[in-house]
């Protein structure tokens, strides 16, 4: 036993040597696939900026050419309506009315994830269509608990101009119909970006 022992630790010992010297080789190689980057050659030399963005989102049901459809029944067994979900392309406009100038899109979705009371989560891009904000996009995925009068969803993220964009959304209902379920709402979205 006791010429065993040393035996057995040094073998224990060399067996972990051998895996540690594995995985580092292994660190060598994953890191080759990356590498720094001046941020000045992506055109982020300039001091990040916050800007307030104010549209209306209409979220459309009833007529010809609904915008959001339900497309997941909710499950039956729910009295909130859990389980619903709705893919939405809804219009992002200037003013509160549907014929006021066109900003951009919401296209997403946002499903009923709450057993309690109705709280949507909304996972959803914001697609822009006017001047220089033509094609960016910001993504937002966050909790919305409807019947509040002022909801907080996340910006996580964006693209085109709104590369590295972070913030958050304020959603207020500006009008909703019961009958059919249309919604205009009004969004202010605080957004940090370059
Ligand atoms: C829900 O629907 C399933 C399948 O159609 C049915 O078996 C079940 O009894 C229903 N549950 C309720 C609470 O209605
Ligand atoms: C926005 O971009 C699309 C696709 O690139 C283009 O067809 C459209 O004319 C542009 N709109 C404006 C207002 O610049």
């Amino acid at each position: 036993m006791a010429r065993i022992l040393p035996i057995l630790i040094l073998s224990i010992l060399s067996y972990s040597l051998a895996i540690t010297l594995a995985s580092a080789t292994d660190g060598v190689d994953d890191d080759s696939f990356v590498r720094a980057v001046d941020r000045k050659l992506l055109g982020l030399k300039k001091k990040e900026k916050l800007s307030h963005f104010r549209f209306y989102w209409h979220d459309i049901y009833s007529g010809r050419n609904p915008t959001a459809m339900p497309i997941i029944p909710a499950s039956n067994a729910s009295k909130t309506g859990f389980g619903g979900v709705s893919m939405i392309d809804d219009p992002l406009t200037q003013g509160p009315e549907l014929t006021s100038k066109l900003l951009g899109r919401a296209q997403g979705f946002y499903a009923q994830a709450s057993l309690q009371e109705v709280g949507l989560l909304m996972a959803m891009n914001f697609v822009f269509v006017t001047g220089k904000y033509n094609g960016s996009t910001i993504s937002i995925l966050g909790r919305n608990p409807v019947f509040n009068k002022v909801r907080e969803l996340p910006v996580i993220g964006g693209s085109g101009l709104f590369r590295f964009a972070r913030g958050y959304a304020q959603a207020s209902t500006h009008k909703f119909t019961p009958g059919t379920g249309d919604a205009t709402v009004e969004y202010n979205v605080y957004l940090l970006h370059y």
